[in-house]
């Protein structure tokens, strides 16, 4: 049985959806149910339920929020992951957790490989860098997978935004200088259920394939949808906002691209998938 934290969330209802599919025996429990903030609680439900691996995908994703605000980030990112660490240790259960490209600082002109070297920008990349930390050197058997731009169901994520946004406006202008790559949920659900049947423990870097601006991803949704407005590119300048970002956090995909027997597909096609469930194709 596999256990899937934060349940309720894009990835995690990914996730709730393919194991459903598969025919697999799951549980995927929303923040009420299992709060990994809560020792006790993590420690309880491992032992109850004796999953044969664990899927974290509970996070505290309030990039700007974080800001004011940074131990609720790192009672989650971090010390939630420590908590998950020390039981699934204790009771010989792999534990797959999810990191992020805010972990890097944007430097760099080529795509971030696992071995470069993690210098976050901003609260939120500094709680998921410490959980990084607590995940490695607590545990022996852990996947540790970091993903970028995370969108599927529901309205936590970039392009439900500009959907929204373009709803009300004839002009939307939207930042040209954050360049990475669209992770699209169920796609990562995919490769991570492959990636977890391997027994090939360690660090990973995994999104759709291709890279783009948030401007030339908004273009690509709202050109495919039909959107009649115009759509400016402007820098981050234009939109201050509490936490900085990496302004280049396209990741290289080695050696995971190589392990799957999946074709990752391009953002297009994720961005193209994604519409046409929101109904918009
Ligand atoms: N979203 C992105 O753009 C992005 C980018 C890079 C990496 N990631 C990483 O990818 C993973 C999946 O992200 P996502 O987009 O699926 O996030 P999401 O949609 O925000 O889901 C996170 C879930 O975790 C739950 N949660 C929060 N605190 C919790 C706690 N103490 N105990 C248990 N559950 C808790 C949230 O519940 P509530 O709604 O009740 O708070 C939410 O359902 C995360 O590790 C995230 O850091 C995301």
């Amino acid at each position: 049985m596999i256990l899937v934290t934060g349940g309720k969330g894009q990835l995690g209802s990914a996730l709730g959806a393919l194991l459903e599919k598969q025919g697999k025996l799951f549980r995927a429990p929303d923040r009420e149910r299992l709060d990994v903030t809560d020792l006790a609680v993590v420690c309880e439900a491992l032992n109850g339920l004796k999953p044969s691996l664990v899927v974290n995908c509970a996070a505290y994703n309030h990039v700007d929020r974080a800001e004011r605000e940074p131990h609720e980030a790192i009672a989650v990112n971090a010390l939630g992951v420590r908590n998950l660490a020390l039981v699934c240790e204790d009771l010989g259960i792999p534990l797959m957790h999810i990191s992020t490209d805010y972990v890097f600082d944007g430097g760099s002109k080529v795509p971030y490989t696992i071995a470069h070297q993690p210098r976050p920008l901003n609260a939120y990349g500094r709680s998921k860098l410490l959980g990084e930390h607590f995940l490695t050197s607590m545990c022996r058997r852990y996947y540790l997978v970091r993903v970028s731009w995370v969108f599927g169901e529901g309205e936590r994520n970039f392009l439900f935004k500009v959907f929204r946004w373009a709803k009300d406006r004839g002009t939307l202008r939207i930042v040209d200088d954050q360049v990475s790559a669209p992770s699209y949920a169920p796609h990562i659900a995919q490769v991570l259920l492959q990636l977890c049947e391997t027994g090939a423990y360690g660090l990973y870097h995994l999104h759709n394939s291709g890279e783009c601006s948030r401007y030339q991803w908004a273009s690509y949704a709202l050109g495919r949808a039909g959107w009649q407005g115009r759509i400016e590119p402007v820098s981050s300048d234009h939109f201050p906002t509490p936490a900085e970002r990496p302004a280049y956090s396209v990741l290289d995909l080695y050696p995971l691209d190589e392990m799957i027997d999946y074709c990752l597909p391009t953002w297009q096609e994720a961005t193209d998938q994604w519409l046409k469930e929101a109904g918009y194709l």
